[in-house]
């Protein structure tokens, strides 16, 4: 049961979760609900996996997954890099003081203003994604070091990948149609930048390692291509993050070294088989490393039977702190944090509290039989995209963030506040109100 949880996850003898160290009741007493509780020791483990088969700098931790100067701070302290998408995310790895050299800048439509701030901060790496992109970093005057991000014709999907011909995609260059080949001769050409190397993303969530197999495969053709046409030799190939997680107790989390290993030793078989020098591995993983390291605790509300029918149990938070399971049916599990081991009743719908009959979080999950009002319910796994696709619907504020680690609890991010919902509303002439 506690698969899904923080690897430091525990249930007392009376049936308490602690994590951290910390119990669950405890947290929510003192932090309010909602609050997302992050496990420091997981985020470092997990983090620390990938390290370990590629090397701390070569690991470019996926920001977009969840952002904040801590988390920052951890990764910095790990010695891994970070991945950025947008002005953002860059500030607030800035803020933290992580060193501007170990930022890769990502985005398919990074502004002039976004390339300036990468420029005066010093960052290290800029991931190319499309033509105007190099006429900007050109204008801005960058000197840093380029990657061409291909889009290789291979989707992965969870459980599934397919081989896309077109390279339907917003992102990158397609290998298909020889536009990848005139962006890597142009990266070439850009005053004062050094082309280093091939990126690859092909999507999230994945458990068909083939699907990498497959991306390697096609990079290394292209690889050879530009050898022998431009005499272009990539040192760095960047695939990217996408390894998926468990989300409930019927999937299971891929080994991180495992499969960091099989894709490696595909680079080194690809890249060997054409004679090819073997590039520097570089990956961008996000959902893999904070996804389990963290749980959100809610308060149930009020529960609805309609007979016959179905059982809704309300929470104090919703599709404003978790939008996946209204965005992508994402699915996920619940219990109750000090009932861990109760006999689970039949099954309940666990609905937010957002005007919308979509703001459901578990559709069908089996909670104890006697749920009531006041009963404070844990939903493992939500550390990835979830806090970072937070929104204000509903004028609700966001939950903080709580990092446990030995039996401590620190704030990360504070909750919201109605003040911070109205900060920037002002009167219709234009003044502040309040
Ligand atoms: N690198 C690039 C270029 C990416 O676009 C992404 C994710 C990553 C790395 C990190 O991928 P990860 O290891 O986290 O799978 N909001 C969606 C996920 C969108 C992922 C977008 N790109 C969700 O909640 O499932």
């Amino acid at each position: 049961m506690l698969e899904v949880f923080p690897a430091t996850a525990k249930i007392t003898d009376d049936g308490h979760l602690t994590i951290g160290g910390c119990n669950a009741i405890e947290i929510a007493e003192q932090h309010g609900t909602p609050v997302i509780v992050f496990d420091r020791a997981t985020f470092e483990k997990r983090a620390e996996s990938y390290a370990a088969v590629l090397g701390p700098r070569q690991v470019f931790y996926a920001g977009k997954s969840f952002c904040c100067v801590a988390v920052c701070e951890l990764l910095d302290r790990l010695g891994l890099s970070l991945d950025v998408c947008t002005g953002g995310e860059l500030a607030t790895a800035l803020r933290a003081s992580f060193p501007a050299d170990r930022i890769a800048f990502h985005g398919n439509n990074k502004s002039i203003s976004e390339l300036e701030m990468a420029k005066e901060a010093g960052v290290g790496r800029i991931v190319v994604d499309s033509f105007e992109e190099l006429e900007r970093i050109a204008k801005v005057g960058l000197t840093t070091r380029l990657l061409v991000r291909i889009t290789p014709g291979v989707e992965a999907h969870t459980h599934e990948f397919v081989q896309t011909g077109q390279e339907d995609s917003k992102f990158g260059f397609g290998l298909a149609d020889g536009v990848a080949f005139e962006a890597v001769k142009r990266a070439m050409a850009v005053p004062g930048c050094t082309l280093v190397g091939l990126h690859a993303h092909i999507g999230s969530q994945i458990f068909e390692m083939a699907a990498f197999d497959l991306a390697v495969r096609r990079l290394a053709a292209f690889a050879n291509d530009i050898r022998k046409e431009l005499g272009f030799v990539a040192e760095e190939l960047n695939l990217g993050g996408g390894l998926g997680i468990a989300h409930t107790d019927d999937e299971i989390t891929p080994d991180i070294e495992e499969s960091v290993q099989r894709i490696s030793s595909a680079v080194q078989r690809e890249f060997e088989a054409l004679s090819l020098a073997i590039p520097r591995l570089y990956c961008e993983p996000g959902r893999s490393i904070v996804g389990p390291a963290a749980v959100t605790l809610y308060r149930a509300g009020t529960v609805k039977q309609i007979p016959g029918v179905r059982t809704y149990v309300s929470v104090d938070g919703g599709m404003s702190d978790n939008i996946r399971p209204a965005l992508y049916d994402a699915r996920y599990e619940a219990f109750v944090a000090d009932r861990m081991n109760a006999k689970q009743g039949p099954r309940v719908t666990l609905s937010g509290k957002h005007c919308e009959s979509g703001d459901v979080l578990i559709r069908d999950v089996h909670l104890p039989a006697d749920i009531c009002e006041g009963d404070l319910i844990v939903v493992p796994a939500t550390g990835a995209y979830t806090y970072s696709m937070a929104n204000n619907y509903n004028r609700v504020a966001r939950p903080p963030v709580v990092m446990v680690h030995e039996g401590r609890s620190t704030v990360i991010v504070e909750r919201e506040t109605n003040d911070d919902l109205l900060k920037l509303d002002r009167r219709l002439d234009g003044s502040k109100p309040g």
